[in-house]
């Protein structure tokens, strides 16, 4: 299992839009919500095992904050750990500051993965899309 930085390559945009089709607009990648706010500042991170794509996020760098979102893993692998795999690299790598993101109210199971990295609901924190909510781990937690 390896925990490496990615491109948005024909692999990742493949298991990218399976997981995301709402990215699609008129029949082609909408590139720019994709890689959000960040543009081409966004670093993606992926989960391989051998070679094989398991799962992936984005990671945006703002001042001393960090933005986690497109957290992904592949619909046949799911509920295996790849998730908290990949949140444990994140976190591991990124901890030392604080790291926000928004998830979608009803996604429970993506809620009960950040909960379990100590992320935590905060009230109207960066002005979430509508339905979602917005989490945050605060830096150093032990
Ligand atoms: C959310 C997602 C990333 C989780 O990935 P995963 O590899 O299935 O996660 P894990 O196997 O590490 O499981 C994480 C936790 O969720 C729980 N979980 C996983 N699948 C579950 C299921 N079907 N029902 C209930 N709980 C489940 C696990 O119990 C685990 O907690 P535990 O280890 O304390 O038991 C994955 O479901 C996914 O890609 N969803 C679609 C995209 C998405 O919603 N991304 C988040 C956007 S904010």
């Amino acid at each position: 299992m390896s925990f490496t930085t990615i491109q948005l390559d024909h692999d990742l945009l493949k298991l990218y839009l399976n997981i995301y089709p709402e990215m699609i607009k008129n029949g082609s990648p909408d590139y720019n919500s994709i890689n959000g706010i960040f543009g081409n500042q966004a670093r993606w991170y992926g989960l391989k095992q051998n070679e094989k794509l398991l799962a992936f996020c984005t990671i945006g760098i703002l001042d001393d904050k960090v933005f986690l979102y497109n957290v992904g893993v592949d619909p046949n692998s799911r509920g295996r750990g790849f998730g908290s795999i990949l949140l444990d690299c994140i976190v591991k790598k990124y901890g030392d500051k604080d790291i926000f993101l928004f998830v979608k109210k009803e996604n429970r199971i993506a809620i009960k993965l950040y909960r379990k990295f100590n992320f935590e609901y905060i009230d109207n924190a960066f002005a979430p899309p509508i339905g979602e909510l917005c989490f945050v781990r605060m830096k150093n937690i032990i």
